[in-house]
């Protein structure tokens, strides 16, 4: 068996091929690339035969539908996918001879309901469920997805052999494929959790969808096949955990402040600007929220930026439920050159408890 990985930025294409004969199948195509599908296939002399998406991708539109009307080849999901194109619904424990080619299907849901990992000839092609190292797994907080069902397709997929080496859908840093053994090791989705705790885990690296991913899955339901018929923003890593921040955020050192010495600071009257980055939900939820704060959820932190102009050399203080979200936010303001920041230390759950 041929294996390739097709394209050169952070979404992967893989193309894999019977040795003699010319049949090719493409896992996870890109509609940006359609174009250089069909010239690899007509200069190589290869022949199309099927199309496999891992999932229903929020972050590009598939180049599926497309090569199946230029094709003629077969389009497969999993059985939950909402795209009605598709031509063979795989279902979790499936192994399909394609071409000669056995794959394995697993179900993995989590970062979407339809999410499928494919075994083939000792790799395992894992979509978004997982990604390399310390990149986790794709996100689990657009439509579909759920932190407690990714716990479970982890558990899964911790039985199989340690040797199969994993290809995911995307890559942003460079990491290359290693192999699941190493996952298990390494991969802080891997690190020992209960249900609970994942799901907890998930929910403190929450950014939000970025408001143009609804548009991309409308797109792929309809089994879209224009490029431009959807605004999408050029190599944003919008699959990880972490998806729109932009690169270096992550290694900037976050100061804490404790609930007790904020009270004492807000008792001084010597008030720094309360920047809550939690869901506008949450604020009135049981937690509730210290008075004054200004709400700006973390997902859209790094668009509305402007509306912080003036606390540039002001003391800031980021709040969440846990410190998670807010050590997140105050990575973006510090990136972004703001001078005093400090993470509110435990979130709300500590400011609740403390006297
Ligand atoms: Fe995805």
């Amino acid at each position: 068996m041929t294996f390739e990985q097709l394209n050169p930025h952070s979404c992967r294409t893989y193309l894999l091929g019977s040795e003699n004969d010319g049949r090719v199948i493409l896992v996870d195509p890109v509609i940006d690339h359609f174009n250089d599908y069909l010239d690899l296939l007509k200069t190589r002399n290869l022949t199309l035969t099927h199309v496999i998406d891992t999932h229903t991708h929020a972050d590009h539109i598939s180049a599926g539908p497309a090569l199946k009307d230029a094709t003629d080849c077969k389009y497969l999901m999993h059985e939950k996918a909402p795209a009605q194109c598709v031509d063979i619904r795989l279902k979790d424990g499936d192994t399909l001879n394609l071409n000669g080619i056995l794959f394995d299907v697993v179900h993995t849901p989590g970062h979407t309901k339809d999410s499928v990992s494919l075994i083939v000839d000792g790799r395992l092609l894992t979509g978004d469920f997982l990604f390399l190292d310390d990149a986790g797994g794709g996100r689990d907080d657009l439509p579909g997805g759920s932190a407690a069902e990714h716990w479970e397709s982890l558990s899964k997929v911790f039985e199989l052999p340690n040797d199969l080496i994993v290809y995911p859908a995307h890559e942003y840093r460079g990491r290359q494929p290693s192999s699941l053994g190493r996952q298990k090791q390494l991969n802080p989705h891997y690190k020992s959790r209960t249900k609970e705790e994942f799901v907890s885990y998930i929910e403190d690296l929450r950014l939000g969808p970025a408001d143009w991913m609804a548009d991309v899955l409308k797109a792929n339901y309809a089994c879209a096949q224009d490029p431009k018929g959807v605004w999408i923003p050029v190599d944003v890593p919008a699959c990880e955990i972490k998806g729109t921040l932009g690169k270096g955020v992550n290694e900037i050192a976050a100061e804490f402040i404790s609930a007790r010495a904020l009270k004492e600071l807000l008792a001084l009257d010597r008030t720094p600007l309360l920047l809550d980055v939690r869901e506008p939900y949450e604020l009135s939820g049981d937690l509730g929220a210290i008075d004054g704060v200004r709400n700006i959820p973390i997902a859209s932190l790094s668009s509305r930026l402007d509306e912080l102009a003036d606390f540039t050399d002001k003391e800031i203080v980021v709040v969440c439920r846990s410190g998670a979200r807010a050590t997140t936010g105050a990575q973006i303001l510090k990136k972004a050159g703001f001078r005093d920041v400090k993470v509110l230390d435990g979130g709300m759950l500590l400011w609740n408890k403390s006297k």
